[in-house]
């Protein structure tokens, strides 16, 4: 076979022959970064580079077998792909039964193809085939090439003569060597979500993953950094950021092989998950999304938030409404009164939109706390005699939007809903039911169940064509997972979420501008799959401002600023105003009863989102440097800085209640220019306080700033500081 080479250029595919070697090599390939697959001559596909671009791709030829140290007795410890039962010994990304009976698979290279996929993407499809078997597999790679995002996904299908079971089906299955492996994954539980923990891997298999069924964060989301030799830092060393696109149970293998290179499988989790492949039909696997940095998880970060903005996230480059929501001000107890006097509070305030939180709904069980109700979504006439319209007329003449909390996946056993419907309900019939906050969830993978659900959603749109916002809560794990109607039962995890993905898919054509949250007790519940549909994301529960600073610290690896709702709330300690400038760090909303504000604290609120008016796209579009981390020192500092390099936006806390903790030294900048000077000046100073930094304003150079930095004089008198940097021109 002759050998080609394929250079791709801005979108463009090159062909360039290559000395006849008998190997193919695919280059998959970002402006920096490329996945280099080599097609060895008997056709095994595998993966030769995963790292920096090379300036001359007819070079990726000259790469020696991937770094291997001794002997690999099967040859494809390194592959593309990995087929279980012929002559793999490690672990496999896809694992069968055939029609007949047999459990072995191979999988050979057949052909391959690279077009552009959309502006600045380019699409690489390698077709694989079992020489044996009517069986084909294809892999996908999306490279974006200004983000150097790679999104990878493949595809199964196969034309035997009866179904073939398919027992594991990954995503990815990357394969890197370096002589050190970290990895950062994240760990929690409600109200505590987005711990990191670093750790080196050794050999054997380390393995994230979840079995909660519909929320994977909760414990442990579907998200990691990977540092290669040495621990990464913010602005260098080799690292990848990973996430897969997955709203459930999933399943990350860091496997360190006997030639101490690693072997990546990211995929949905095969446990209770075997899949029935029907002759003719095609499962698609969720996309592992990954991107690449030679220069720390600062690089990698803001990759990630820009290819999301740019790519994934509804109006992800748009607008955001700031909120009043009434969880925390009244939980479930109000009435129409009550309401309309806070849309006046939100008005004063001086947001744009009032969010009604749980608790407007159920008659034969009202929903009075979280024992009852769930799933009756009729307004309860008690505390809402004239309905949600009248609430939206009256929200819209004292000058607010309205919106509402849904959470249409689940059902409180005391409900209408599952008194008429007790078949479309998640549970075993012969086992005791087990409840996550007093609910169950309801079984989307029933076609009737997912009329239901966006019946839900549909009904409240259009009955209240201005609704402007839906906050969309998830508040359960599936417990004696079992429908009674799948005739498949090893289907439900994967076909929950494929159901509720057909929901959303169907709501987002219908309502495209809608702007909704994805909320999960909390955050539960955060990972690209669903942000395919919702416009931004609930991190937490927890809205102390310190604990906020740590919890948004860790979501920001992966996730932009626009996307995360941050909500001044009156939990924890500090001044409204480290609370609020915290939660400007990304869309600011707030959840306080605004009539207990005093004077001064109500005032600085009004200025505060004035102000953020103002700034919130640099913020929300702007690069993020996280400078200095809260896990390191005494304070926590990042800034966002907008991409024509003209303003900044600069926030820093003190994180240590310890004495004389504070900012001693300045703090290094980043993402300025240099050759540019800038205007510093203090934002969010609160009534009755002065800055001395707004008392003597000065022009610095960028490079001052970034060389020698600037000192945000963060101590306990003035716990947080937010800096505006402009250009002075
Ligand atoms: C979850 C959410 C909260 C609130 C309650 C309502 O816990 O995370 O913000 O909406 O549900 O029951």
């Amino acid at each position: 076979m002759r050998t080609l080479f394929l250079l791709i250029v801005a979108g463009l595919s090159v062909a360039v022959a290559q000395p006849q070697t008998g190997e193919v090599h695919i280059a998959v390939e970002t402006r920096k970064t490329a996945l280099v697959i080599r097609v060895d001559k008997e056709q095994n596909p595998t993966i030769v580079h995963l790292g920096q671009r090379l300036s001359r791709p007819d070079e990726y030829a000259r790469i020696p077998n991937n770094g291997k140290r001794g002997e690999d007795y099967t040859g494809i410890y390194n592959s593309a792909y990995t087929p279980a039962g012929s002559r793999n010994l490690l672990e496999p990304a896809i694992q069968v039964t055939h029609a007949d009976g047999n459990p072995s698979l191979d999988l050979r290279y057949l052909r391959h193809e690279t077009k552009p996929a959309g502006d600045g993407i380019v699409l690489t499809t390698v077709f694989l085939k079992d020489p044996q078997y009517p069986f084909e597999v294809t892999l996908y790679f999306k490279a974006y090439q200004n983000e150097d995002v790679i999104e990878q996904w493949s595809s199964i299908r196969h034309t035997e003569k009866k179904s073939v079971t398919l027992h594991k089906y990954a995503s990815a299955n990357l394969y890197i060597p370096a002589q050190h492996y970290y990895l950062t994954h994240f760990h929690g539980d409600w109200a505590n979500e987005m711990n990191p923990s670093e750790v080196p891997l050794t050999e054997g298999i380390k393995v994230l993953d979840t079995k909660l069924g519909t929320r994977a964060d909760l414990f442990q989301p579907p998200s990691f950094l990977l540092s290669m030799n040495e621990p990464a830092q913010e602005e260098q060393g080799e690292v990848l950021a990973g996430t897969l696109a997955w709203s459930g149970n999933y399943q990350l293998a860091f496997e360190v092989d006997p030639l101490h290179n690693l072997r990546l499988t990211a995929g949905i989790n095969p446990y209770a998950s075997a899949y029935t492949l029907a002759p003719g039909r095609e499962f698609t696997t969720p996309a592992f999304l990954f991107t690449y940095s030679t220069t720390g998880k600062g690089t990698a970060s803001r990759n990630l938030h820009r290819w999301a903005r740019k790519h994934r996230i509804p109006q992800g480059e748009g607008n955001r409404l700031t909120l009043l929501n009434n969880w925390e001000a009244t939980y479930f107890d109000f009435n129409e009164e009550k309401l309309t006097a806070l849309f006046k509070d939100g008005k004063r305030l001086g947001v744009d939109l009032f969010l009604l939180d749980d608790g407007w709904f159920g008659n034969k069980y009202p929903r009075n706390d979280d024992r009852a109700g769930l799933g009756d979504w009729q307004e309860n006439v008690k505390k809402l005699p004239h309905g949600l319209g009248h609430l939206v007329k009256e929200a819209e003449s004292a000058g607010v939007k309205f919106g509402i909390w849904l959470e249409p996946e689940m059902v409180n056993p005391k409900s209408e809903l599952y008194e008429k419907h007790p078949d479309w309900v998640l549970k075993l019939p012969n086992r005791q039911e087990y409840y996550f906050r007093n609910q169950l969830v309801l079984d989307l993978t029933n076609p009737k169940v997912q009329e239901f659900v966006y019946g839900v959603v549909d009904e409240v749109m259009t009955k209240n064509p201005t609704l402007s916002y839906i906050k969309w809560d998830c508040n359960a794990v599936i417990y004696n997972a079992f429908s009674a109607t799948n005739p498949n039962p090893s289907h439900l995890y994967v076909e929950y979420v494929q159901g509720l993905y057909k929901v959303m898919e169907r709501l987002r054509t219908k309502y495209p501008k809608l702007p909704m949250m994805l909320c999960s007790g909390g955050g539960g519940r955060v990972d690209y799959g669903a942000l395919k549909y919702f416009t931004e994301f609930w991190p937490s529960d927890n809205t102390d401002g310190l604990e906020r600073v740590f919890i948004q610290w860790n979501y920001s690896y992966f996730f932009p600023a626009i996307a995360t709702c941050n909500h001044v709330t009156d939990w924890g300690k500090q001044p409204i105003k480290f609370r609020t400038d915290v939660a400007m760090m990304g869309k600011l909303g707030y959840d306080i009863v605004v009539s207990k504000l005093d004077a001064n604290e109500l005032q600085f609120s009004q200025e505060a989102l004035k102000t953020y008016e103002r700034i919130k796209n640099v913020i929300w579009q702007g690069d993020q440097y996280r400078l200095a981390s809260p896990y390191a020192g005494d304070v926590a500092s990042l800034v966002y800085v907008a991409e024509a390099r003209d303003r900044a936006v600069w926030f820093s806390y003190l994180t240590k209640d310890r004495y004389k903790a504070g900012s001693v030294a300045p703090i290094r900048l980043q993402g300025l220019d240099p050759a540019r000077n800038y205007t510093v000046r203090e934002l969010n100073v609160f009534p009755g306080t002065r800055s001395a930094i707004n008392d003597k304003p000065a022009v610095y150079s960028g490079n001052y700033l970034m060389t020698i930095g600037f000192n945000p004089n963060v101590d306990s008198r003035r716990t947080s500081v937010v800096l505006e940097l402009a250009e002075a021109r």
